[in-house]
């Protein structure tokens, strides 16, 4: 869908050398989503654990985005939990799948098909973002700067340090050592968490790192 007025971004992707435009890229990306989403279900998905093991951070009100929302299972607890919540994503499937999990849970969203390559969230619009397992680094400054004075994002998704086969193959789309640290320079950390490959690698949090910052209040 397209959002005139809004400057096209030019996505890091995997095909750098490409000579595909964006729009040519992300309706491949878009088939190869909505074809995964025709096969799952909202109802065997689960929210990220940055989000669920850390629900006691949450305002009592505002405005909430799950970006890159996929079925949604972040959005609907946010909903859930009273707040005014948005979710986006390129997938009219995943998109519409979530639409019918929310009215059979009677829960009110706003779940809208969106290329955030198209269009970023806008500044200073959300009190709380959730990003959960997608990695595009040239959104981030965006993402931070839609956070509202005191906003919370909750970020979580797949480091190449992995004990299973979860995730991208493509290195390019999962995070190296300590890099989501250092995504968000301008959020104050309240929360950071990345195994690696340290220990007993059966037990414990792998595959993942997760932050949670926080915007400043001016
Ligand atoms: C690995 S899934 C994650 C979905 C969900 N956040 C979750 O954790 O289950 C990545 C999602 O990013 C979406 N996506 C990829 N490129 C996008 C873009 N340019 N704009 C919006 N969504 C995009 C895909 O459609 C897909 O749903």
């Amino acid at each position: 869908m397209g959002h005139p007025g809004r400057r096209r971004r030019s996505l890091t992707t995997p095909f750098a050398h490409d000579e595909r435009t964006n729009t040519a890229m992300n309706s491949t990306t878009r088939a190869k989503w909505d074809e995964r989403y025709r096969e799952r279900e909202v109802e065997r998905s689960r929210a990220a654990e940055v989000l669920e093991r850390n629900l006691h951070l949450l305002p009592a009100t505002g405005r909430a985005l799950d970006l890159a929302c996929g079925l949604g299972s972040n959005a609907l607890l946010l909903a859930e939990r009273g707040l005014d919540t948005w979710a986006w994503d390129l997938s009219p499937v995943a998109v519409e799948k979530l639409r019918g999990a929310a009215t059979r849970r009677g829960v009110a969203l706003h779940a809208e098909v969106r290329d955030l390559a198209d269009a970023p969230p806008t500044a200073g619009s959300f009190d709380v973002i959730v990003v959960a397992h997608f990695l595009e680094r040239d959104l981030c400054p965006a993402i931070a700067a839609a956070l509202r004075p005191d906003g919370l994002l909750f970020y979580q998704t797949f480091t190449r340090a992995r004990t299973d086969g979860r995730g991208p193959d493509n290195d390019h789309f999962r995070l190296a050592e300590g890099e989501l640290l250092g995504l968000f320079p301008d959020l104050a950390l309240i929360h950071y968490h990345e195994e690696g490959l340290i220990g007993d690698t059966a037990e414990g949090l792998r595959n993942i790192a997760q932050l949670i910052g926080r915007q400043s209040r001016n």
